[in-house]
């Protein structure tokens, strides 16, 4: 019999089945728009499904004017949003929509504990006590809030923090691994408590614990390792919806919130292989790193300083070429001008290839992205495992607006912040050229040794005007 919950029910398959299409799709290059458009189509078809559910299940005129007047703000919103938004901006853009699904699960979560435990006679209430679920519902609205107010607060700080609205270094408060086991154990007791007697209070002890749980936690992890903190907030922001989706009986958010929360856990796990971080250390705030500070205040010597005329003299006269782009290509839009000089090297005969740090920029692939907008070859651009061993030997490496991902204090210092994490060897080649406008830090806010090396030399200025002035001064190639 032709039922619309059943027809809603089937739409809701079908929503996660391209939901899972989606994420086949963008996990490679080549299918990432089309696991794009899956993922839109699955939205599209979850969204339809569930107004028609409401229409169906009696919303009041008010509650379907509200859902519908939200929809299109926040419709228009995001595709203001989303068209305005620069690429480095885009990662402080995820984390700000990753606190909307915190602060929505909190919202749900409370609204599930007004219409239920602080209502006992209510027909949901009533309903719940009937089957023997009360105590269930009540673990539900507890840790629904509390991972929605840990991804909320968390996700604000990792906005602000890459954003630069605060600062990126590690907060270092004493005892701080205590602080975050401690509230874990308190929120522990307290779940107990509220589904054995559900009082308010303590929705509102567990409330403000997790707010400033997120909070610590977030801006306890120090600038490089922002990577993992941004997917490991999509991932709690996956949990969260999840949880709500158990509240409010939607078994599409409860698939949809699985996804994303175990796809954000697994990507988190790479990006803390990638750079050699403990999994464990990450998700708990930064658990046993230390800041020594150490690196600070070490007197490196004097750096050189190059023009780009002689930036082009050098690239004439060399066989080999790695070019190591970082977030400054980004910023000055430099992808271009680069993608030039290296068909005009090619052309000359050099051996142009691009190393890319797992992290460089400000999100995952960040420069894959600008290169292929720029039509640099897919071939020659090579993965830092896959083009590490090949400095040595380069005749010329140009370090276009990267700073962290080129550090050798993360090899050479065990007391560095960065200690540990793999990065480009760019230091092994013949000649480095650093380009960048001043001797500023990278995101991480560590000093960095390669700009004092005896074989490097820094070209000052925006990436872009640089890239450009060496274009105009490379000389004409030799005729045979
Ligand atoms: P960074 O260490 O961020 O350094 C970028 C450098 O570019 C800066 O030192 C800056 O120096 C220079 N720069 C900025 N604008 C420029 C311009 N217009 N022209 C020329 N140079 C310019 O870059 P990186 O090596 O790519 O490392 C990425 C960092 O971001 C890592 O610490 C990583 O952990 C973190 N992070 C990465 C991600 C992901 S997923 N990729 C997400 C969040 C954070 P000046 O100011 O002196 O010009």
């Amino acid at each position: 019999m032709f039922r619309l919950e059943n027809v809603a029910t089937a739409a809701y398959v079908v929503a996660a089945l391209l939901f899972i299409l989606a994420l086949a799709g963008l996990s490679k290059h080549e299918t990432s728009r089309a696991g794009n458009t899956f993922g839109i189509a699955g939205m599209a078809v979850a969204l339809i499904a569930t107004i028609v559910l409401a229409i169906h299940g009696q919303i009041e005129p008010l509650g379907l004017g509200l859902l519908v007047v939200a929809m299109i703000v926040g419709a228009l919103i995001g595709l203001w949003r989303a068209k305005v938004v620069e690429m480095t901006g885009m990662p402080e853009l995820i984390a700000l929509l990753h606190s909307f699904v915190g602060l929505a699960a909190v919202l749900v979560g409370w609204n599930g504990y007004l219409h239920v435990e602080a209502d006992p006679g209510s027909d949901e209430a009533l309903k719940l006590a009937a089957e023997g679920m009360s105590g269930i519902h009540s673990a539900e609205v507890f840790i629904g809030v509390f991972i929605g107010a840990v991804t909320f607060t968390g996700s604000i700080v990792a906005n602000l923090k890459l954003s630069a609205r605060i600062k990126s270094a590690p907060l270092m408060l004493p005892g701080k691994n205590l602080l975050n086991i401690g509230a874990l154990i308190v929120f522990a007791v307290l779940t107990v408590w509220f589904v054995i007697d559900p009082q308010l209070w303590l929705l509102v002890v567990v409330t403000v614990l997790a707010l400033l749980l997120g909070w610590h936690l977030v801006a306890s992890i120090g600038g490089g390792d922002m990577p993992v903190v941004v997917s490991m907030l999509n991932s709690y922001s996956g949990w969260a919806a999840a949880a709500s989706g158990f509240l409010l009986g939607n078994d599409l958010l409860i698939i949809t919130g699985a996804l994303v929360g175990s796809s954000g856990a697994y990507l988190s796990y790479i990006m803390c292989k990638a750079m050699n971080r403990s999994f464990i250390s990450v998700i708990a705030g930064g658990f046993g790193i230390e800041n020594t500070g150490a690196g600070s205040d070490v007197d490196y010597g004097e750096h050189r300083e190059i023009n780009a005329e002689g930036v082009a003299e050098l690239l004439a006269h060399a066989n080999s070429v790695i070019i190591t782009p970082g977030y400054g290509m980004a910023v000055a839009q430099a992808q271009y001008g680069v993608a030039d000089l290296t068909r005009k090297l090619r052309e000359r005969g050099v051996n142009v290839r691009f190393g890319i740090h797992p992290v460089a920029g400000r999100l995952p692939g960040h420069m894959n992205v600008l290169l292929a907008e720029a039509k640099v070859p897919y071939d020659i651009v090579l993965e830092m495992d896959e083009i590490n061993d090949d400095f040595d030997g380069t005749d010329v490496v140009l370090v276009i607006g990267a700073n962290d991902t080129v550090n050798p204090a993360a090899a050479e210092d065990p007391g560095s912040p960065i200690a540990g994490m793999p990065v480009l060897q760019v230091w092994n080649a013949d000649n480095v050229i650093v380009f960048k406008r001043s001797m500023a830090s990278g995101y991480a806010g560590v000093q960095n040794p390669l700009f004092f090396r005896d074989n490097t030399q820094m070209l000052f200025g925006d990436a872009r005007d640089r890239v450009n002035d060496i274009l105009a001064a490379l000389p004409a190639p030799e005729r045979v």
